[in-house]
């Protein structure tokens, strides 16, 4: 079958676990690649990360914050996605650095699982660092056993430590003299990591997740400023240098559709009523 859900998982609050049925995709996907779903005959494309594969199916884990995402999150096993474009995207670098940090933060942590696996297979040592808001929201924590060291940062303090990411980064970076530095989460952390790999010189990848339409590079949808000249995230990237990227301008064409985004929402449940399946 294409494209069906072969396996469904809540994991937390709103973030859902998908096997989906695609050989094509299982077979040529790469760590930091990503594809585009569209649920049904006119609904807007959903770009996800590619966060494993196994035999004919891929994984996307998906945190729902909108109407396509929510309403993605209400399939069932054995229901099918319309669409499933990819894989699209520059896979991440991957090669022997040495020592290598990174940083998952809420369902970023989903994107870093393949990566942390790759940079291991390839002889790096490896430290992870998996943020979220509380214990509950640290997701797939089994998946990085064979990390050199695996640390946690919640902003309560219910696991690891009561830190923000970058906080806990910086203090690992006094310690260890690492070689380079993944941060995938939402866009601030991203900024935040970028900011004290800056300073410490040191090389960081993120993955910009810009909002995105034809996922070709046609549309111009997803066009990033890097260090003065303009990107499309879903040719160039979505992985670049944390120190080049034009935050502002990032942040900025972010929040661009906040007005019609929560609209959209507000409109679905009323259809729908209460996301019971959340
Ligand atoms: C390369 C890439 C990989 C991603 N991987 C994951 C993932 O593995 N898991 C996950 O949960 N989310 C991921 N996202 C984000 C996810 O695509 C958006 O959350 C989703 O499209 C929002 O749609 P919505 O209708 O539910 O929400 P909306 O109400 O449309 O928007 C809510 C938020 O999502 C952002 N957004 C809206 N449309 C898009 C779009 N087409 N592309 C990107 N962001 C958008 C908005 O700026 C807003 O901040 C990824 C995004 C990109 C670009
Ligand atoms: S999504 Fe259209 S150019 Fe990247």
């Amino acid at each position: 079958m294409l494209n069906n859900i072969v396996k469904k998982e809540k994991l937390a609050y709103g973030v859902h676990l998908f096997w989906i049925e695609n050989p094509i995709i299982s077979k040529k996907a790469k760590p930091g690649q990503f594809v585009i779903f569209r649920i049904h005959e006119g609904g807007e494309r959903i770009p996800l990360t590619i966060s494993k594969t196994k035999g004919n199916m891929f994984r996307v884990i998906v945190k729902a914050v909108g109407k396509s995402t929510y309403e993605l999150c209400k399939l069932k096993e054995n229901d099918y996605i319309k669409d499933v474009v990819g894989p699209l995207g520059t896979p991440s670098e991957i090669k022997r650095y040495g020592r290598v940090l990174v940083i998952g933060g809420g369902v970023g942590i989903a994107a870093i699982a393949p990566i942390v696996d790759a940079l291991i297979n390839v002889g790096n040592k490896v430290d992870t660092i998996l943020a979220a808001r509380n214990k509950e929201s640290i997701i797939l924590e089994d998946e990085f056993k064979d990390s050199e060291n695996l640390y946690f940062a919640t902003n309560d303090g219910s696991k690891g430590e009561k830190l923000f990411p970058n906080q806990l980064m910086e203090k690992l970076i006094k310690e260890e003299k690492y070689d380079v530095v993944w941060a995938i989460g939402p866009a601030l952390m991203m900024k935040a990591c970028s900011e004290v790999a800056k300073q410490h010189n040191l090389k960081i990848f993120v993955s910009l997740n810009a909002i995105m339409v034809d996922g070709t590079g046609m549309c111009g949808g997803c066009r990033v400023r890097i260090k003065d000249t303009l990107k499309y995230t879903c040719v160039d990237g979505p992985e670049f240098d944390g120190r080049d990227v034009d935050w502002n301008s990032f942040l900025t064409r972010l929040s661009q559709y906040k007005a019609e985004e929560k609209k959209a929402l507000e409109n679905y449940l009323k259809i729908v009523g209460e996301p019971t399946w959340l």
